[in-house]
């Protein structure tokens, strides 16, 4: 019966207008999809931290948790951590920390770690003692542990991974190789994309460029000043079509970024991914003000440089397995 009407309609209509209905009907589509994603993401992820109140729980307050912590490990893992530092941090913190439950508050895991981390920060700001449990002591080459020939291969490959960390601390004596750069872009061109569509694209910033750069993104104030390379990961938006394809760019983008981040890592160059979460409005003024198309969305920053011989990560630690892991048989 459809394909009847769809045959009918086909011959009646005058040329042209089949096509502005099925344009007008995938643009309806389109819209419809948009919304059903802003109301899942308003649903399930929250308002956002301007909103949090001591009636948070679940999910909702571990990530809020975890954010602050995460706060905590990061100021401590500046060359100088500012003192004091993190005050909203610390209501936060206490306030959450107060609404977990017995179970939570004793699990191996958020609960554990914002208590540590809530303690390292009083103790950091009355005193001037920094906790190394939270912030680690590292040198370079636990960053960029060598492959020893002798290792078995699995050891080798879990090396490679397991040495990767979010650096925050740039030796501005030593320079970064272009040549480098242009090596892990090459190499990350092997990342696969939807269709081979390889939407990515790398725009590279270094001097007075990636001072301009860095000051439009909210996650880099404290070591700003030591990052000599940042790269803007971006993705061709034409490159998509259809309701469908409305989320594809971010992970053909997101697996680009990161294939690019092992790449760079494999030629000893440090990372630390910057956050492009952002309003639309800032992403056109950061654009237009860093010289990328209008038709390109930006999925990351990226801070690139050697670290210094010794300095301080995160201590930033995983999930557990079976968090992650769910098996189905
Ligand atoms: C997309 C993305 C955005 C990030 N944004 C920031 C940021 O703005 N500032 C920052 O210091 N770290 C940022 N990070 C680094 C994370 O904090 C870090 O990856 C996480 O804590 C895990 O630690 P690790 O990278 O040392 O393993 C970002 C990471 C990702 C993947």
């Amino acid at each position: 019966m459809m394909q009847r009407i769809k045959a009918l309609a086909k011959n009646m209509l005058p040329s042209g207008a089949l096509d502005t209905w099925r344009r007008l009907r995938a643009n309806l589509s389109n819209t419809h999809e948009a919304l059903l994603d802003a109301k899942r993401h308003r649903l399930l992820g929250g308002p956002g931290e301007g909103s949090f109140n001591s009636g948070w729980s679940g999910r909702q307050l571990e990530t809020q948790l975890t954010k602050d912590y995460h706060r905590v490990e990061k100021g401590l893992a500046l060359r100088n951590p500012k003192r004091p530092f993190g005050v909203e941090v610390e209501k936060r913190l206490v306030v959450g920390l107060g609404n977990l439950d017995g179970t939570e508050a004793a699990a191996d895991s958020y609960g554990i770690f914002a208590t540590s981390a809530l303690a390292a920060l009083q103790s950091w700001n009355t005193g001037g003692d920094a906790d190394d449990s939270v912030a680690l002591r590292v040198n370079r080459d636990d960053v960029f542990r060598q492959a020893d020939p002798g290792e078995p291969a699995e050891e080798r490959w879990e090396h490679f991974f397991s040495s990767r960390r979010s650096v925050r601390d740039f030796d501005d004596s030593i320079g970064v190789n272009m040549a480098d750069i242009e090596a892990a872009v090459s190499m990350a061109t092997h990342t696969p994309s939807v269709c081979n569509r390889q939407a990515f694209r790398v725009h590279v910033y270094t001097g007075e460029a990636a001072v301009s750069v860095l000051a439009q993104q909210n996650g880099n104030a404290g070591f700003r000043s030591s990052i000599p390379v940042v790269l803007a990961v971006t993705v061709d938006a034409r490159l998509f079509s259809g309701p469908s394809e409305r989320n594809q760019r971010w992970i053909d983008g997101g697996l680009f970024a990161m294939t690019l981040g092992w790449a760079l890592h494999s030629r000893e160059l440090a990372t630390c991914y910057l956050n492009w979460s952002m309003k639309n409005s800032q992403s056109d003024t950061f654009r237009a003000s860093s010289g990328i198309p209008a038709h390109e969305d930006v999925i990351t920053l990226i801070a690139v440089g050697i670290p210094p011989k010794n300095f301080k990560v995160a201590r930033s630690p995983r999930r557990r397995l079976d968090e992650i892991l769910v098996q189905h048989d």
